[in-house]
């Protein structure tokens, strides 16, 4: 393990102090370089790959295999950040034994370092199996998105006395249970600090205003990955969109000119020095061709 590796302990200790935790979702190994190279310190499978990555309307049908398969991608990427893996929904609800099962196969076929999870007060049980056993869990309360229909849409939860207090017990009942980091997603930033100065575990908000312990983006929304979705709770840090899509209009014209590929992208036949043995490199790493001759062999 590189010595700045960032742990679940670690993360939890920046509530005392520490550096604001500065979280994003990966589902691939080369976003995930970019990212942990950019040095975000959590990089979290979300479930949320049903709707940016399958473009599916919510993230209920996603699978545990699913995560997984993305989990080995993003894990085998990164080499600093925490890497987080979100347990969709049905995989833990329906009981604790269930939800422990769940972590398991996370840590074992996911390559992941700790498991998320969405409720409170309902899911406190399953919470204190699964850390019973060593499998660090991050909570997540407010908007949960597994539960869109019950809220009737994606909307911000806590907004009423009643409902902040609602909130606010699922994030005392989830920091009692044993996590070690806590989503506050989609309530107003004055019940984010509220929850903020209440537990122990450090908050890690998204649409939830300045006052938690960190913030965690959607990578594709900080990305400006979309030129129709634009929630306001996002910053755009990037235009990527309207870079691919520019470039991909001239590669798309180059290609109907002739312009691609030029002389520099194409190949000539084998150099004298392979046919005595020894091999000229065209390329070396990935994704471009090895040694030449290679294929003629
Ligand atoms: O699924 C997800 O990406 C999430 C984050 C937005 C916190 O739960």
């Amino acid at each position: 393990m590189p010595s700045d590796k960032v742990t679940a302990p670690e993360i939890r200790a920046r509530k005392r102090g520490g550096a604001k935790i500065a979280m994003l979702t990966a589902y691939d190994a080369t976003m995930a370089r970019l990212l942990d190279e950019g040095g975000a310190d959590v990089l979290l499978v979300g479930d949320s790959l049903g709707m940016v990555v399958q473009g599916l309307p919510s993230t209920l049908p996603v699978t545990v295999e699913e995560v997984c398969y993305h989990g080995r991608a993003v894990a085998r990427a990164v080499r600093r950040a925490h890497v987080v893996g979100d347990l969709p929904f049905m995989s833990y609800q329906v009981s604790p034994a269930k939800a422990l099962d769940a972590a398991g196969r996370f840590l074992k076929e996911g390559g992941f370092e700790a498991v998320k999870l969405e409720g409170g007060l309902h899911v406190a049980e399953h919470v204190r199996r699964i850390v019973q056993v060593g499998i660090p869990v991050m909570g997540h309360v407010g908007l949960t998105p597994q539960s869109v229909h019950a809220m009737g849409g994606f909307r911000v939860q806590g907004r009423t006395e009643d409902a902040a207090s609602r909130v606010l017990a699922d994030a005392r009942a989830l920091d009692d249970a044993g996590v070690y980091a806590l989503v506050l997603e989609g309530v107003p930033a004055t019940l984010a600090e509220r929850i903020t100065r209440t537990v122990s575990a450090p908050t890690i908000g998204i649409g939830a205003g300045p006052h938690c312990d960190g913030q965690v983006l959607v990578c594709y929304d900080f990305l400006g990955m979309y030129e129709d979705i634009r929630p306001k709770f996002v910053k755009r840090f990037a235009e990527l969109g309207t870079l691919i899509t520019n470039a991909t209009r001239e590669y798309v014209a180059e290609v109907q000119s002739g312009g691609f590929p030029g002389a520099e992208h194409s190949f000539g036949p084998l150099a004298a020095s392979a046919e005595t043995g020894s091999k000229a490199v065209v390329s070396s790493g990935p994704p471009g061709y090895g040694p030449a001759g290679d294929d003629d062999a």
